[in-house]
């Protein structure tokens, strides 16, 4: 995989998972923007969410990891903006067509609900697989659009 850019972000639930996959991106080449947060005090998620969110707009990183509990708090904050396309991933099939057909560029992970290990799957498979367009596109491109 080519080395990147990569923003990451949690709250003090995802803290230490997002510590644990920071070193391994770092370790395979990749910039890692850490917009926090930095400790295990209690922050809250809709922050972190929207700061990752406003980094990926404003093409500071190309793809993000987003980290809280459920990872569900963080998405919902990171998809109000409509560069993001975050997705909730628990297994490496869902990382993997995540990417194949919605492009996702934001991963989001629960540290409550996923383990170490197949969060670093998913890591490796949000990064790896690449978009397949065809089909998807046009279903991608609507995702961009506001509601009516
Ligand atoms: C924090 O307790 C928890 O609510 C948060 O990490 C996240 O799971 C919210 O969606």
């Amino acid at each position: 995989m080519a080395a990147q850019t990569i923003v990451m972000a949690a709250d003090h639930a995802g803290f230490e998972l997002k510590e644990l996959l920071k070193g391994d991106l770092q370790a395979a080449g990749h910039d890692v923007l850490d917009l926090g947060t930095h400790s295990t005090a209690s922050v809250d998620y809709p922050d972190y969410g929207r700061a990752l969110a406003d980094a990926i707009r404003d093409g500071k990183a190309g793809r993000g990891v987003l980290v809280c509990g459920t990872g569900i708090g963080v998405s919902i904050a990171a998809n109000r903006e409509p560069a993001v396309r975050a997705a909730v991933v628990h297994d490496v099939t869902s990382a993997r067509l995540t990417r194949q057909h919605n492009d996702a560029n934001v991963m989001a992970l629960g540290a409550r609900l996923v383990g170490t290990e197949v969060a670093r799957d998913c890591l490796r498979a949000f990064l790896e697989t690449p978009f397949e367009g065809g089909r998807h596109a046009g279903r991608v491109a609507k995702l961009g659009r506001s509601a009516t």
